[in-house]
């Protein structure tokens, strides 16, 4: 009776898991089905194709991280517009809130610290640039995204697009927002944005034609910008460009490479930039067909392409000696090429140590003296200009004074002024350089 009893008991209990694992089944089954379900319905794109772009990682386990990012636009777009909603931190000035890292948890790796992140900074039109920029990186990217009124829900669904259906973006790039008090962002349905990977390039390209510093009565911030995006930047060097400039395809590899076999310049007390000269190319050569210096000489050599601000402020650019440039041999390696006095008012772009680096003066906004006066004071302190052989930035179109916008002369002038009164306090923050500007 006894052992009639427990076996009764037994079944009993193993009715009863087999209901509880059935039950689960059925759930999970029923859930799968609820979110496939939900998926085709969030993201068929335009011509009804179910995009799986989108949710990576389903099949596809080598692109499994994404889904940690967030994975689908909507979602990544929520989170952005929370952080923008709840946002309490503010620049010096009080003019700006400043959100770092709006996608905190993108996969980045954290400790790379031997190597070198992009920074750079923009307004929304301009953030299709990373599209290729990260590609021909491929390595980390920190950028600043200035928006404000209603151009913030194009900069967050932009940014959005870019982390969720570029795998470079979301593995490589960085992003925070600036945004003017005067100039909040105007609230938007999160549901009216057409949301799909299938959009490309055509939605995420200026909508806007405006340049930067064109908005009226909107100040461009750019030394701010700036200033964000080497603060978040994770490793011992930046490189700080503008977005619509191209590296040359190599640079990071083999920078790192040139860093490894001169240990020196990562534990020198002595302060060196390594500029890396640039060019403009002619709009229509295929800029990607550039690979190498000997690739550049060649176009170099039939004029379509010239130093950067050929037309529009040689003397900005002239110093990097173009000419000894061009002569040095092409190595299949990073070297210095030679080393150069720094004159006024010479501003090339430049690899330093993150610790090194002089941060950008946030007063000067809109157009003029807000790279030179960095490039200014980091002369007073005492950095070395080394020019790298065989490394190159690009800007892709000829740059050409008509490009121009209105207010361009006034703004000028006024942080010319500016630029008098930042030399003055050089003189005082470094009492012991025997060096001004
Ligand atoms: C995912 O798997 C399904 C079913 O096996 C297949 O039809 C689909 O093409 C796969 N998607 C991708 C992106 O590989
Ligand atoms: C990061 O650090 C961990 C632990 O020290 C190490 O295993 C990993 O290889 C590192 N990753 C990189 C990219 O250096
Ligand atoms: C980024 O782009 C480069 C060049 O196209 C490619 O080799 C690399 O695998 C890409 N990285 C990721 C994470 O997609």
């Amino acid at each position: 009776m006894a052992v009639f009893r427990h076996f009764r008991h037994c079944t009993f209990w193993k009715l009863i898991v087999i209901l509880v694992l059935a039950t689960i089944m059925l759930q999970t089954w029923h859930m799968m089905m609820l979110f496939q379900l939900e998926s085709k319905v969030r993201y068929k794109s335009s011509n009804g194709e179910i995009q799986n772009e989108v949710f990576p990682g389903k099949n596809d386990t080598s692109q499994g991280q994404r889904q940690e990012t967030g994975g689908s636009i909507e979602y990544l777009m929520k989170k952005m517009w929370e952080k923008v909603r709840a946002a309490n931190v503010f620049d010096q000035s009080g003019s700006y809130v400043v959100i770092d890292n709006i996608l905190e948890g993108s996969n980045i790796e954290e400790n790379r610290t031997q190597d070198v992140t992009i920074v750079t900074q923009c307004s929304s039109n301009h953030l299709h640039h990373l599209l290729t920029l990260s590609k021909i990186w491929n390595g980390p990217i920190s950028v600043s995204v200035f928006t404000h009124d209603q151009d913030t829900q194009f900069a967050i669904y932009t940014i959005a697009y870019l982390i969720a259906c570029v795998k470079n973006v979301s593995k490589q790039v960085l992003f925070h927002i600036a945004i003017p008090v005067q100039n909040l962002p105007i609230p938007f349905d999160l549901h009216d944005t057409t949301v799909s990977c299938n959009d490309r390039t055509d939605t995420v390209q200026s909508k806007s034609e405006h340049l930067n510093y064109g908005v009226e009565g909107v100040e461009y911030p750019n030394n701010l910008l700036r200033n964000i995006a080497i603060h978040a930047a994770k490793t011992s060097f930046v490189f700080i460009i503008d977005i619509d400039t191209l590296p040359s395809p190599d640079l990071r590899v083999s920078f790192n490479v040139f860093i490894k076999r001169h240990k020196q310049f990562i534990d020198s007390s002595s302060p060196i930039a390594f500029v890396v000269p640039s060019f403009e190319v002619n709009s229509k050569v295929d800029i990607s067909s550039i690979h190498t210096k000997t690739d550049l000489k060649k176009v170099w050599s039939d004029s379509k392409v010239r130093p950067f601000y050929f037309e529009l402020c040689w003397k900005c650019q002239r110093y990097t000696d173009y000419e000894q440039w061009g002569q040095l041999p092409d190595f299949d390696f990073l070297e210095i090429g030679y080393f150069v006095d720094w004159e006024d008012p010479w501003e090339p772009f430049f690899i330093a140590k993150k610790s090194d680096l002089p941060l950008y003066d946030e007063r000067f906004r809109q157009y003029g003296f807000n790279r030179i006066s960095q490039v200014c004071e980091s002369y007073v302190k005492g950095f070395r200009f080394a020019v790298l052989n065989n490394a190159f930035l690009l800007h892709h179109e000829f740059k050409v004074p008509k490009n121009f916008h209105a207010k361009k002369e006034e703004e000028q002038n006024r942080n010319r002024q500016l630029f008098r009164e930042f030399k003055k306090e050089l003189k005082l923050k470094y009492p012991m350089s025997d060096r001004s500007c």
